[in-house]
């Protein structure tokens, strides 16, 4: 093997993590360039939508569902907070509430399958059902309080995780949002991160 082979797979096996640091490289470029939604919402969905169509960079220790709850992990926020880039993982039956972002936001599927149960409320503040899609593998799909923001994610497999990468238009662990009771009562919550250490985009010795 020679040289510039070895930098630019790394022989360990490690994760493509130059696919991520490009993406996220891209977005800061995007964001800088427009504050439009739906221009965001556009071409960050071509971004997303390059990111998932390969399997090969998301480091092994942001894969890990957790036996009980799904697990929400950062993997980069702009310095500005004006995205983050999020890996959520379910285990086999896990799912989320009903809850809406406040800010756009993008569901890209890497791995698995994922039912979304979208909702509204009506003026009185009931949930109304406002139907539910499979996402497969590649697929991305978009919230946003313009475009319709509240909704359930579930874990589309009985067998396996189901893994998908979120892009939000802001540090989304630190938002105060809310989630819903069938009834449709509204409890405020900050998600927060289930990890303390992001990964490392910068080392260029190890990734061309
Ligand atoms: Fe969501």
């Amino acid at each position: 093997m020679n040289a510039v082979a070895t930098i630019s797979r790394p022989a360990d096996g490690a994760a493509d993590i130059a696919r991520l640091r490009g993406f996220v490289t891209a977005f800061a470029d995007l964001v800088a360039a427009t504050r439009d939604e739906g221009a965001i919402l556009e071409s960050g969905r071509a971004l997303l939508s390059r990111l998932i169509a390969r399997d090969d960079w998301l480091p092994e220790q942001f894969t890990r569902p957790h036996p009980e709850r799904y697990q929400q992990y950062l993997l980069h926020c702009d310095s500005r907070e004006r995205f983050s880039v999020v890996s959520f993982v379910w285990g086999p039956g896990q799912s989320t509430p009903v809850h809406d972002h406040t800010v756009w936001g993008l569901v890209g599927i890497l791995r698995g399958v994922e039912k979304v149960e979208r909702f509204r409320r009506s003026p009185d503040g009931r949930l109304i059902a406002h139907g539910e899609q499979y996402l497969r593998e590649g697929e991305v799909d978009a919230v946003s309080p313009r475009i319709g923001d509240i909704h359930r994610v579930t874990n589309g497999l009985v067998d396996r995780p189901s893994i998908s990468i979120h892009v939000y238009g802001a540090n989304i662990g630190a938002v105060e949002r809310a989630t819903y009771a069938a009834d449709g009562t509204a409890k405020s919550f900050i998600s927060g991160y289930a990890n303390g250490v992001i990964p490392n985009l910068w080392d260029r010795s190890r990734n061309a």
